[in-house]
């Protein structure tokens, strides 16, 4: 088996920036509400006439330069969306963006856990032998998806993109320490954007369309979810690498709600200055949220070579999973 390796890392997020004060202007809620539940401060809304795949690929070209690397060395494009611009998925489009002719690309729908399932595919390829350089992309544009007049949801989201280059290691050393992915199907109602059937028919031909509705979220629930089995996702994990508890340089968790980062740090008895967090910026960017805030973290001088990450993704499906990972990015 190869070894695999996170290359270099981008990002990016849209101009347009909503803070909690202009948007209690036209809802029923208030900064303080938001700030204190949430953690959230401010969220970035991609512009009309911009799309996923316009935000995907800056972050990806971001990536590709950091690593030194040109579109055409990338074998394999893994797009982690919920929000694609195009129900058979948006990888292919953002390969001819990008360039990356010589890449095959497909979308991973996984909400908030899209980021740390593509990671956990990408290495499959790697270990294997089959690629060696793997564009991992976390986008999403879950503002086009809210109900901007249903409070209890629309504070939270924003839009943005992560990526990062997943690289065999000519040395053979494994850097994706271990991963640890969950499905409960039965609860996947708690959190969903939910296709409404129309029936008609035509003579005898009965048929069905319709539309996708906003984004519903049971709140209380998700949250019970995440406190409880993110902690468990990591023990796991960290059992598998053979990793303790004070080995952990730094927590990134899916920038969902601030409350659940300390909750969550608190029962794995992590302290509170190694959890990585920027939701106050940005808000709940979905499969964005993990590699923006890593990105953000390393460009920023936080993360270090030679860091232990621990990297749990968490959302609808209801899917959940952890990541750990050695960072060895070029400087
Ligand atoms: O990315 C996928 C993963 N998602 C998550 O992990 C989200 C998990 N859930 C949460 O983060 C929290 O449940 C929320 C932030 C969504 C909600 O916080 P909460 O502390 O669970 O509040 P709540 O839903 O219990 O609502 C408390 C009160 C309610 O009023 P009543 O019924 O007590 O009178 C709500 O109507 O707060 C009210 N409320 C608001 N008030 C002002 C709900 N949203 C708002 C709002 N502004 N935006």
């Amino acid at each position: 088996m190869k070894g695999s390796h996170i290359l270099s890392t981008g990002s990016a997020v849209p101009n347009i920036s909503i803070d909690n004060v202009s948007l209690s202007k036209t809802l029923n809620t208030s900064d303080e509400w938001i700030s204190t539940r949430t953690g959230i401060k401010q969220r970035r809304i991609l512009g009309k006439s911009q799309s996923i795949t316009d935000l995907a690929a800056e972050a990806s070209n971001k990536a590709l330069s950091n690593g030194l690397l040109q579109a055409t060395d990338i074998d394999l494009i893994i797009l982690a969306t919920s929000s694609q611009h195009d129900l058979f998925g948006s990888a292919s489009k953002l390969q001819a963006i990008i360039g990356a002719k010589n890449a095959i690309a497909f979308d991973i729908t996984a909400a908030c856990s899209g980021f740390v399932i593509a990671l956990a595919t990408a290495t499959q390829f790697i270990e294997t032998g089959t690629y060696k350089n793997v564009l991992v992309v976390g986008a999403d544009i879950l503002s086009r998806w809210v109900d901007w007049s249903d409070r209890r949801t629309c504070i939270l989201f924003g839009d943005g993109a992560g990526a990062a280059i997943v690289q065999t290691d000519t040395g053979n050393k494994n850097d994706i320490l271990s991963f640890q992915l969950n499905t409960n199907g039965l609860a996947s109602n708690h959190l969903s954007i939910p296709y409404r059937k129309n029936y008609s028919n035509t003579g005898s031909i009965h048929y069905s369309s319709g539309r996708y509705s906003y984004l519903t979220m049971n709140g209380k629930e998700v949250y019970k979810f995440a406190v409880s089995q993110v902690p468990e996702s990591i023990k796991k994990c960290l059992e598998k690498a053979d990793i303790c508890t004070k080995d952990i340089s730094w927590l990134l968790l899916h920038q969902a709600n601030q409350r659940i980062l300390e909750t969550v740090a608190l029962k794995l008895g992590i302290p509170s200055h190694k959890i990585i967090s920027n939701i106050q910026y940005y808000g709940n960017t979905s499969a964005a949220s993990i590699p923006l805030a890593l990105d953000e973290a390393f460009q920023s001088g936080h993360i270090c070579n030679g860091d232990i990450i621990v990297i749990a993704g968490f959302g609808a499906g209801l899917t959940w999973g952890t990541t750990i990972i050695k960072w060895n990015v070029i400087e």
